[in-house]
C-alpha cells in the first residue's frame, strides 16, 4: 500500500486498502490520469492514456496538438491551449491573454501530510497517510503548480489540492483555480447530488449524466442550503450494497463548483473547486496560492461503503475537537421556546425544569445582546443586554451552573446590522459595492472579513464574552448569504479576491477560537444547515443540520446528510408540536428516536409542554447516553429509505467489533392490510448469536443479515421502534 513511482513506466501508483489510483506521464511530460478504481495488484500500464491512437501525442504528431489535448485524460487541465473541456486553471498573463501549459518537472513522496496555509484540511500521522507531490511548470510564465495527493489507505481516501507558485517576474491573475479533476471513461454514470433549500437541506438526487456539463455550485459565499459541495458518479445498478461509485467532497465552506462533463468521445470529467465566478486572484512574483482540499473515494461495494469511508475519514482525519468521541451534553436551546422574548428569569425557569429532567446544558440563542428584540438590529454590538439578562451574564451562567447545567451561547460574528452602533461607527465594514446601496437579507449586511481589523474586532467580541464566564458551548451562526461583492479596503484590481479572503477570515477566527478555548464545544450553523461541510467540521465536531426539526422532514434531511457526514456531526433536536416549520404533529417518542441519529438536544419550552411529554425526557436522555458511543463510533447502514422508495425509513448503527447494533425503524405512513416488514441487518458476525434487548428473541447474525428481521405491522403514522441487538 502507499505510493510508488515506477520509473521504467513513468507511472505513479497510489494504493489504498481496496483502491488504486494511477497517474502516467506522456513523453512530453503531460500528467495523465490512467485509472482509479478497484485495487490493482500489478504495477499497471499506461495504455488507457490512448497515446497510440490518433491524434497521437504532440511529440509524434505536432500538427494535431490541440485535438490531442482535447481528448487526453489529464490530472489538472489548463485553459486556453486546446483542451475545450472544463479547465482547472485559467491564468491571465500581463499581455492580457489566458493560457498555460503544465509539464511535469519533478516529484516528492513523503510520509505524513503538510498543512494547507490558512485552510481547513485533513491530517494524519506518518503511519496514517502518505503524500505525493507532482511539480509541474509552465516554462513561459514560470508558473509552478504543485499537485498534491495524500493517500489514507485505511479509509480508501485520497485527498487532492493544488498550490500555485509564481516563480517568474510577471504579474499573473488566476481567474480559476480548481482543486481536483478526474478524467474517466463513462460507465453510463448516474450523478448523485444533495440539493435543498432552507429547512429542507441535502435531499438526495440521482439522475443519468448526459452529454455536456452538469453541475452543482454555490456563488452565495457559503456552501449553502441550495446545493452542496458533494458529487458522486455511480454506475446505474449501484445500490447501498453493490455497484461502483466515485465521490468527491470539498473541504471548503465558500463558493464551489462540482461538475461532471460527458465529452464527445464518451469520457467523463469530474471536477471540484472554488467557483470561478466572482473570483480573480492576483499572483505577483514570488507569491503562492493554495487551493482548498478535495476528498475523493471510490467504492466497488455500493453507496454504503462510500458513506462509511467518508464517516471514518472525517472522524479520524478532519474533526479535531476533543468532543469527537467525548461525551456531549444533552442541551436545551431556547430559540423555538421563546424566540426573542426572554430574560434571565425565563431562561432560569427553563433551566430548572430541564435540570430536573436530566438535560445537561442550556443554550441561550439569539436576542441576548445590544437591543435585539427582533431580527432587524444589533448584530455587531456584542454587549449583553442587561434589560433582559438582568443581573449580567456571569451571574446568569453561575445560576444555570448551580442548577447543574452547563451554559452555551449563540453568536453571529460575521454580521453587521444597519441598525447597530458598529455600523454607525464603521459603515465601510459592511461588504458593499462602492456607490451602490447593498441588498439586505434579514435586515443585515455581512462584515468584510478580508480586513484584518474587522476579523480582530469580531473575534474579540466573541472571545471577550467567553472570557467573562465559564461558557461551555458556542453556536456560531451565519444567517445570510453574500452579495454586493465589494470591499472598501481591497484595491480595485483585487476585488475578485474578496469571497475567498472572506472565507480565510472566517477560518482564522474559528482557528483562534478553538486554540484559545480548547475545551469549548463549538457547533457551526447557518440559517439551519447551510454550512454543513467538511471545512466547518475541522473546527466544530457538530453542525446544526436544519431549522426544520419535524421528525418526518428530518428523516430526509438526515438521510442526505448522513450519506456523507458522520452521525454525531448532525445537530438533531426534539422540537415542539405542531412543528414550527411544517405544522405537523408527531409522537414525542418518534421525535426522540429520530434525533437520536445525531447529536441530541431539545428545542422547546420545557415549562409548557404536556406533562406526558416532559416525563419522557429523562428516559430519552438516558437512551442518548446509552447509545452515544455506538452512534459516535459505529458503522452506519441505510436499510430502507422513506424519501426514495418505501413508506418507512430504517437505519442501523453497528459497533465496529460487531458486538451490538441499534436499528431505528420509522413507519411514516401506515398501510392497510400489510404483513410484517422484513429488514436485513448489516455489519454483524454471521456465526454469533444476538439477543434482541428487552425480549427473549435470539437470532444468529447470519439470519439477521440474510433472512432478515421481521418488524411487526402496526397501525398509525409516524410510529417508530428501536431495536438493540446484543451479541450473546
Ligand atoms: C438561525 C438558526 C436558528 C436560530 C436563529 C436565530 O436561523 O439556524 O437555530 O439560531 O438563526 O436567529
Amino acid at each position: 500500500m502507499g505510493i510508488r513511482y515506477i520509473e521504467e513506466k513513468k507511472i505513479f501508483k497510489m494504493d489504498t486498502e481496496r483502491t488504486t489510483y494511477l497517474i502516467g506521464l506522456s513523453p512530453e511530460g503531460y500528467v495523465g490520469h490512467i485509472y482509479y478504481g478497484k485495487r490493482l495488484m500489478g504495477s499497471g500500464s499506461n495504455y488507457l492514456l490512448r497515446m497510440q491512437e490518433p491524434p497521437y501525442t504532440p511529440s509524434v504528431n505536432m500538427r494535431e496538438k490541440a485535438p490531442f489535448l482535447d481528448t487526453f485524460p489529464t490530472e489538472y487541465p489548463t485553459g486556453g491551449i486546446g483542451d475545450y473541456r472544463e479547465s482547472c486553471l485559467d491564468v491571465r498573463c500581463e499581455s492580457g491573454s489566458i493560457g498555460s501549459e503544465l509539464l511535469f518537472r519533478s516529484f516528492r513522496i513523503f510520509k505524513g501530510k503538510e498543512k494547507l496555509e490558512g485552510l481547513p484540511a485533513s491530517f494524519g500521522g506518518e503511519d496514517d497517510v502518505e503524500t505525493l507531490e507532482i511539480v509541474c511548470e509552465d516554462s513561459i510564465l514560470q508558473l509552478r503548480v504543485i499537485l498534491s495527493y495524500s493517500v489514507f489507505a485505511d479509509c480508501d481516501m485520497i485527498t487532492r489540492s493544488a498550490r500555485i507558485e509564481n516563480a517568474g517576474s510577471q504579474h499573473l491573475k488566476l481567474e480559476k483555480v480548481y482543486s481536483a479533476c478526474l478524467d474517466m471513461d463513462n460507465k453510463d454514470f448516474d450523478m448523485l447530488t444533495l440539493p435543498g433549500s432552507w429547512a429542507r437541506e441535502r435531499c438526495i438526487q440521482r439522475g443519468r449524466i448526459r452529454c455536456g456539463k452538469q453541475m452543482v455550485s454555490s456563488i452565495r459565499g457559503e456552501s449553502s442550503h441550495q446545493e452542496h459541495p458533494f458529487i458522486a458518479l455511480a454506475t446505474p445498478e449501484t445500490t447501498q450494497e453493490a455497484g461502483e461509485v466515485y465521490a468527491m467532497n470539498f473541504v471548503y465552506s465558500g463558493n464551489f463548483i462540482a461538475q461532471a462533463e460527458l465529452s464527445q468521445f464518451g469520457s467523463v470529467r469530474m471536477l471540484m473547486g472554488i467557483h470561478s465566478d466572482y473570483f480573480c486572484w492576483n499572483l505577483g512574483p514570488g507569491e503562492v496560492f493554495w487551493a482548498p482540499e478535495a476528498v475523493l473515494t471510490y467504492s466497488a461495494d455500493g453507496l454504503g461503503r462510500m458513506t462509511r469511508n467518508f464517516h471514518d475519514f472525517y472522524r479520524e482525519h478532519i474533526i479535531r475537537s476533543p468532543y469527537k468521541y467525548g461525551k456531549r451534553p444533552v442541551l436545551i436551546n431556547n430559540w423555538e421556546a421563546t424566540y426573542f422574548d426572554f430574560n434571565s428569569e425565563k431562561l432560569l425557569e427553563i433551566a430548572k425544569e430541564a435540570g430536573k429532567a436530566g438535560i445537561e446544558m442550556l443554550v441561550m440563542d439569539d436576542g441576548w445582546f445590544g437591543k435585539r428584540n427582533c431580527d432587524d438590529n444589533s448584530l455587531g454590538d456584542w454587549t449583553v443586554n442587561e434589560e433582559k439578562i438582568t443581573s449580567g451574564l456571569p451571574d446568569l451562567v453561575k445560576k444555570v451552573n448551580e442548577l447543574g447545567l452547563k451554559f452555551g451561547i449563540w453568536f453571529e460574528p460575521e454580521m453587521i446590522s444597519p441598525d447597530s452602533d458598529l455600523y454607525r461607527a464603521h459603515p465601510d465594514w459592511a461588504i458593499q459595492i462602492k456607490g451602490r446601496r447593498p441588498s439586505q437579507i434579514r435586515a443585515q449586511y455581512v462584515l468584510d472579513l478580508s480586513r484584518p481589523e474587522v476579523v480582530d474586532y469580531a473575534y474579540r467580541c466573541v472571545a471577550d464574552i467567553l472570557r467573562s464566564a465559564p461558557i461551555a458551548y458556542v453556536k456560531w451562526d451565519m444567517n445570510r448569504q453574500l452579495c454586493d461583492i465589494g470591499s472598501g479596503c481591497l484595491k480595485e484590481d483585487a476585488q475578485g479576491e474578496l469571497m475567498h479572503r472572506y472565507m480565510l477570515g472566517v477560518y482564522e477566527m474559528q482557528e483562534r477560537l478553538v486554540n484559545e478555548f480548547p475545551d469549548l464545544l463549538l457547533e457551526n450553523c447557518s440559517g439551519g444547515g447551510a454550512r454543513f461541510d467538511p471545512g466547518m467540521l475541522y473546527y466544530s465536531p457538530q453542525i446544526w443540520c436544519s431549522d426544520d426539526v419535524d421528525a418526518v422532514e428530518r428523516l430526509r434531511i438526515q438521510e442526505g446528510t448522513a450519506l456523507v457526514y458522520p452521525l454525531a456531526s448532525m445537530g438533531a433536536h426534539i422540537g415542539d408540536c405542531p412543528n414550527h416549520v411544517v405544522g405537523r404533529n408527531t409522537p414525542f417518542a418518534t421525535r426522540g428516536n429520530v434525533a437520536l441519529a445525531g447529536t441530541f438536544g431539545y428545542e422547546l419550552d420545557i415549562t409548557k409542554i404536556a406533562r406526558e411529554e416532559r416525563e419522557q425526557i429523562p428516559g430519552q436522555v438516558e437512551m442518548y447516553h446509552k447509545y452515544r458511543e455506538l452512534i459516535q463510533r459505529g458503522d452506519y447502514y441505510r436499510l430502507a429509505s422513506w424519501s426514495m422508495e418505501k413508506p418507512y425509513d430504517c437505519w442501523e448503527v453497528a459497533a465496529k467489533d460487531k458486538s451490538h447494533a441499534l436499528v431505528t425503524f420509522v413507519q411514516v405512513l401506515a398501510q392497510p392490510n400489510m404483513h410484517s416488514r422484513v429488514i436485513y441487518l448489516r455489519g454483524l458476525e454471521e456465526e454469533a448469536e444476538y439477543r434482541l434487548e428487552g425480549t427473549e428473541e435470539v437470532y444468529s447474525g447470519e439470519e439477521l443479515m440474510k433472512c432478515g428481521y421481521l418488524v411487526p405491522s402496526c397501525k398509525g403514522d409516524f410510529i417508530s421502534f428501536l431495536y438493540h441487538f446484543v451479541r450473546n
